[in-house]
């Protein structure tokens, strides 16, 4: 199968911007070719640019959804961070508990990939706060079908369990399953995973004291960042916190956060 050519390089790209707002950068035909030689298999294309090509036919049916899903980076893993989730199990949650007394804590994780993210919460939850796991609603979300299918089986591989995941977590809250593990259901259960699309205007969900938006806005432009971010004030409540990524910034962004800089963590406090 041949490289990609030019012109359906240029076409993915505007395709990515338009529909995800990712930016591929200007010499990424490898990385184009790895990720959708698969797939221009699969829908009987002759080349990685007839498929291109095809996304721009009227009859595409699930074909942009299928690109999407090969062109998304996914990666993540339990836990990523450390020091966030002890900022939130020391700080932040015991406080949003304590704030919203008696009442469910929503929690937030968009852009989630296949899940660790949500499920590392709840099992942090479950763990060291037991009593209040009954409180926690987790909404799950992102813009690939294949990874919002992959948090609502909860599976995970040898690989991906070895990659954060504290050994004692594994036997607490996985059952071996296949080559891999299930996670259990009191984990499981705390967490609803939904597709959606941050670069549109978002259903009716939240509004949330806890947002997880780590690692997506980098692949975005920055007006789409800028917009993102003023839907999710929308749907935040007084005092909610924010987490991005490790690197990532509001400035620029909103000015109606302030960030509190904790050892190794810096979250983004929806200002009154
Ligand atoms: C690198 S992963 C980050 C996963 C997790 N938040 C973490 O930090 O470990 C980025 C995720 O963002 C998702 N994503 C990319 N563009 C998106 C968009 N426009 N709307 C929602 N999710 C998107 C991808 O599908 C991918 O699963």
């Amino acid at each position: 199968m041949t490289e990609v050519g030019p012109v359906a390089y240029d076409a993915l790209r505007r395709f990515l911007v338009r529909e995800v707002a990712i930016e591929l950068g200007p010499d990424r035909q490898y990385l184009v070719s790895s990720r959708l030689r698969t797939l221009a298999v699969r829908r009987g294309c002759a080349s990685v640019d007839d498929l291109i090509f095809s996304l721009q036919s009227g009859r595409r049916g699930d074909l942009a959804q299928s690109v999407i899903d090969a062109m998304v980076t996914n990666e993540t893993f339990f836990f990523r961070d450390r020091a966030v989730f002890d900022a939130l199990l020391t700080s932040v949650l015991p406080q949003l508990f304590e704030k919203r007394r008696g009442e469910s804590i929503r929690i937030w994780s968009a852009a989630s990939a296949s899940g660790q993210e949500a499920f590392s919460l709840a099992m942090l939850v479950l763990d060291r706060l037991p009593n209040l796991a009954k409180r926690l609603s987790i909404l799950a979300t992102d813009v690939s079908i294949e990874m919002v299918e992959r948090v609502r089986k909860g599976w995970f591989s040898q690989l991906e369990v070895s990659r954060g995941l504290p050994p004692n977590y594994r036997r607490m809250f996985f059952e071996a399953s296949g080559d891999g593990f299930q996670l259990r259901s009191d984990v499981h259960s705390l967490v609803r995973s939904e597709v959606l699309n941050l670069i549109r205007p978002w259903p009716n969900i939240g509004p949330f004291d806890l947002v997880f938006l780590r690692n997506v806005l980098i692949y975005f432009p920055q007006q789409y960042k800028r917009e993102v971010v003023a839907q999710l004030e929308r749907k935040l409540l007084p005092g909610s916190v924010v987490l991005l990524g490790t690197g990532e910034t509001m400035l620029g962004l909103s000015e109606r956060f302030e960030t509190l800089r904790l050892p190794q963590a810096q979250l983004h406090r929806l200002l009154p």
